[in-house]
């Protein structure tokens, strides 16, 4: 989604500016622009990707402070006009802005009464405008910015410059926006890992905050006034560069670190002594997750589909209710929040807006929630203080990969842990844990040798649509396999649980409709062998994800992919991988851009 990215230093500011831009392209943008100022404000702006923008910049831009926007677009079009920075008429003031003015159609219209000629059709560009009848009225940078954020309702992470002043006015509310003080620089941006090149030192800020960021100095106040309490976070996790380590793309690149992601997920938090799961991170004593009366787990996407994995293991392993929620669904459903009770929000940003706004429904009714989160430091992060990080890395490209197996790997830690206070031996812990250290060889060994993948490929490439099936836990990985292949290769995709698919779905199968079957040698398996066969009666081609060694089933598919045996519980973390290469390889057939697809964002800081 959007994404700010500013600077203000002795060093050049457009280069550093278009760098920016260009690592925050994994979050999913239409258009960008930069202003720099030199003298007076230029700016820069265009539709499409970043290197688009490049092409129309002069070789050199003088000025050693701008800032920098990706749209992505929610109030109007997909033009240059409403690409932003917004500039006031006089053109002295330039505006950034991530977030959603609520009230935006009101304040255009009595800038309309008052003369103003609205250059774009954005909410954003009012802002610009009030803050320049505030300057025009005598008031600081600081202060007519103040004046301006209390007038409107919505969210905002924002920056502001001044060709008469130097400096940049940023403040956030409920859009992410970090500050990092380097050596005689300061810098802003809407994500932590644009900034970690250039310095370790960050302020995160909080809703309600406002800064003055000069090139010596940083310094945070309330909207309402007064000081923010807001400090420096020294960051020492460094995200390094983009590069994709000689693969064609992030995705790819990314369902390949899924084993080495998977070791450090789990390294140190396998305590076989005791058959259970460290986690340091959860303010939970054993007390507690023994008289717990439920669990309530809460994402989207694929976070959603990983809680819904979460919540079987723990109902099965902990014998406690556990129910899995839509994030944006949640604080609007009124839910009934029992402050015993455990909620988890899960999300690889920790940035996801309706993740964040049903953490403070849970919070402000008394309930206690923990992350499961990749992004260190994020907001739902620091919105939580307690949970689990769960190490994936850097994930760059949009459709999620090796954040999925880390969320669900985390969760199954938790599941563990849980069921080994509330219901099961040390013996049968043991047996779990032993199972859970050899997933990351498995994954590589199933990564080595793939399978059919091109056959699968051909099966799905130019069909009206595609079924995913699966039982039990595979039933959330037949989802997850459906949503990667809908957001990347554009094909519409259904996920149903195999037994439900009579009550429907299966009217929409005709002589060679491709459904993927995902089948664990596990207590469902009969039954989902029978579910394929309903399908393969009504002229249906089978691409079967089973257990390595299962010929029975095997055979009677049309494309059958083995993956190594394991515990039943663990075996989301190996069927789910043929689907992300699946849809990966569709993708690429089908001539789509993998790593941002069209109409998404990475992070979606917008309800
Ligand atoms: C994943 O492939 C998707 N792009 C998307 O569903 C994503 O999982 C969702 O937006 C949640 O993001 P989060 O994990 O950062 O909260």
């Amino acid at each position: 989604m959007c994404g700010i990215f500013g600077f203000i230093g002795n060093r050049s500011a457009a280069p550093l500016l278009v760098d920016g831009l260009r690592r925050l392209e994994y979050r999913g943008y239409d258009s960008s622009g930069i202003v720099v100022k030199n003298g007076s404000l230029q700016v820069h702006k265009k539709v499409g990707k970043v290197s688009e923008l490049s092409k129309i910049l002069p070789d050199h831009i003088e000025g050693n402070m701008g800032i920098a926007h990706t749209r992505w677009a929610t109030h109007g079009g997909v033009t240059d006009f409403n690409a932003h920075p917004h500039l006031s008429e006089d053109g002295n003031i330039a505006l950034v802005h991530n977030g959603i003015i609520d009230n935006a159609k009101g304040l255009r219209k009595r800038l309309q009464e008052r003369g103003f000629e609205l250059s774009s059709e954005t909410d954003s560009e009012a802002l610009v405008h009030m803050i320049s009848i505030g300057i025009e009225s005598g008031q600081s940078p600081l202060e007519s910015v103040r004046k301006t954020l209390t007038r409107i309702t919505g969210t905002w992470g924002l920056c502001v410059l001044f060709k008469e002043h130097d400096l940049i006015i940023c403040a956030r509310n409920g859009s992410p926006l970090i500050l990092g003080q380097g050596e005689g620089e300061s810098f802003v941006a809407s994500d932590p890992h644009a900034l970690t090149q250039h310095t370790q030192n960050f302020f995160f800020l909080e809703d309600g905050d406002m800064a003055i960021l000069t090139k010596d100095r940083i310094e945070i106040s309330r909207l309402e006034g007064g000081i923010s309490s807001t400090s420096m976070t020294v960051v020492e996790d460094e995200w390094g560069q983009a590069d994709m380590a000689g693969f064609p793309h992030f995705m790819l690149k990314e369902i390949h670190e899924q084993p080495e992601a998977l070791r450090r997920c789990i390294a140190g938090r396998l305590d076989m002594a005791n058959g259970s799961a460290k986690l340091g991170g959860l303010r939970l004593q054993p007390l507690r997750l023994r008289t717990v009366p439920h669990v309530r787990l809460i994402g989207c996407g694929t976070a959603l589909n990983a809680c819904n994995i979460g919540r079987l293991a723990i109902e099965s392993l902990a014998r406690i209710p556990a129910v899995a929620h839509v994030a944006s669904e949640f604080r609007y459903n009124d839910p009934v929040i029992n402050p015993n009770a455990i909620h988890f929000a899960v999300s690889q940003s920790g940035e996801t807006a309706d993740t964040l706004s049903a953490v403070k429904e849970i919070q402000l009714k008394g309930g206690d929630v923990h992350g499961i989160i990749n992004v260190v430091g994020s907001s739902i992060a620091r919105m939580c203080a307690q949970g689990v990080y769960i190490h994936s890395g850097p994930e760059q490209a949009v459709a999620s990969t090796k954040a999925f197996t880390n969320m669900v790997a985390s969760l199954l830690l938790f599941a563990i842990k849980i069921g080994r206070t509330r219901t099961f031996s040390r013996e049968k812990g043991q047996s779990i844990i032993k199972d859970f250290e050899k997933i990351p060889e498995l994954m590589e060994k199933y990564l080595s040798n793939p399978g059919p993948i091109d056959e699968a490929v051909e099966l799905v490439k130019n069909a009206k649509s595609v079924l995913f099936l699966g039982r039990g836990l595979s039933a959330p990985v037949a989802s997850e396999g459906a949503l990667k292949l809908m957001e990347i290769a554009y094909i519409p995709c259904l996920a149903y649980p195999a037994g439900e698919m009579k009550h429907g779905p299966i009217a929409l199968l005709e002589d060679g409709s491709p459904v993927v079957v995902i089948l664990p040698n596990d207590k469902h398996r009969q039954k989902t062998i029978a579910s394929m066969h309903e399908c393969r009666a009504r002229g249906a081609r089978i691409i079967l994800i089973h257990e390595e060694g299962d010929d029975e089933a095997a055979e009677e598919a049309d494309v059958s992919i083995p993956v190594p045996p394991c515990n039943y519980l663990l075996s989301p973390l190996l069927t789910v991988v043929p689907t992300q290469l699946i849809a990966y390889r569709v993708a690429l057939e089908l001539g789509c851009d993998v790593d941002r697809p069209r109409n998404l964002a990475k992070s979606v800081t917008v309800e």
